[in-house]
């Protein structure tokens, strides 16, 4: 079987380590590097956590590596209160020996999508800082990427403001250039990824398998066990394995057509991801698909058996 070549860009939370985890096992894909940037948490913190995290799953042969410290133009912010102080909950994890990439994410970006001629997929699970910087830097970058499979934003509502969701929000004039880019978009915001929920009996059942992979699991998530009964919410949602799950059974995964940009200027919708889906204006430029829903028991499914195999 021909792999995808598929390269995730992650500010390594916890819900990016369940998505670099089951992302390891997924046979139909071929990871072809992965970088960091700040966002949930530091970017010094998101660089070792991807590192740690690979490593733990026996892929330290992925290339990691350095990206934004900070957003383009606003005041960088993180999400301890979910993803702790390191990013994973306080968990500790063996350090990885791998060797220290230090070519810059937006640069190895560039030449690897150049290699894959227009079939690297590249899954953005934070912000979008890296992707618009290697877009302003390379702008062929456009032509080699096939298309963008990324957890932010959402159709209706927001996960930090009302209209914003955090991917976004930490960086919307990068998320806007990126949507403006023309490089075509799978969009799996809030919308989708808050359907994408390990309820109360799969976590249980992950802990059970009692591997390293699932003691990180259960030593990682409870400031979000926490945060999700304080939002009454049915379990704990893995928004960052949405779009890589997508890669391997999108039929698992409805989704429409649609043009998308994002508030750049607004105060109350400043970061809000705006489309034309339901409305009789249409943009002229609709390279997007915002997806939707989800089959929540396979792919819940699918991350247990990832996380049953270690
Ligand atoms: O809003 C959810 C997104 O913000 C996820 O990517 C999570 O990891 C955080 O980065
Ligand atoms: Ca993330």
């Amino acid at each position: 079987m021909n792999k995808i070549p598929v390269w995730i860009d992650t500010d390594t939370g916890v819900d990016d380590a369940v998505a670099l985890v089951t992302a390891s096992t997924l046979e139909e894909l071929e990871i072809v590097g992965v970088s960091a940037v700040a966002g949930n948490t530091s970017l010094e913190n998101a660089f070792r956590n991807a590192r740690d995290v690979l490593s733990l799953v026996g892929r330290k042969d992925i290339r990691v590596y350095p990206g934004a410290d900070r957003p383009l133009i606003i005041e960088g912010r993180t999400a301890a209160y979910v993803h702790g102080n390191n990013g994973l909950g306080g968990a500790e994890i063996p350090l990885s020996d791998a060797p220290q990439e230090t070519k810059k994410a937006w640069d190895a970006l560039y030449e690897t999508a150049q290699q894959y001629k227009g079939e690297l997929i590249v899954c953005p699970i934070g912000p979008l800082t890296n992707i618009a910087i290697a877009i302003a830097n390379h702008p062929d970058i456009v032509d080699c990427i096939k298309e963008l499979n990324i957890m932010g934003g959402a159709l209706i509502g927001g996960n930090i403001t009302p209209c914003a969701e955090f991917n976004i929000l930490c960086d919307p004039q990068a998320a806007e250039a990126v949507f403006r880019s023309g490089i075509r978009i799978n969009m799996f915001g809030l919308d989708v990824t808050h359907k994408a929920f390990l309820n109360d009996d799969d976590i249980d059942e992950i802990i059970s398998y009692g591997n390293m992979v699932s003691d990180l699991f259960r030593d990682s998530n409870h400031l979000l066990y926490e945060y999700r009964a304080q939002l009454h919410w049915e379990g704990i949602c893995e928004h960052d394995s949405c779009p890589i799950l997508y890669i391997a059974h999108p039929d698992w995964f409805e989704g429409q057509e649609c043009g998308i940009y994002v508030e750049t200027q607004g105060t109350i919708s400043f970061g809000k991801t705006v489309s034309d889906l339901w409305t009789d204006y249409k943009y002229e430029d609709r390279h997007c698909k915002a997806f939707l829903n989800v089959d929540r028991v396979k792919f819940t499914e699918r991350i247990k058996e990832a996380y049953r195999s270690f």
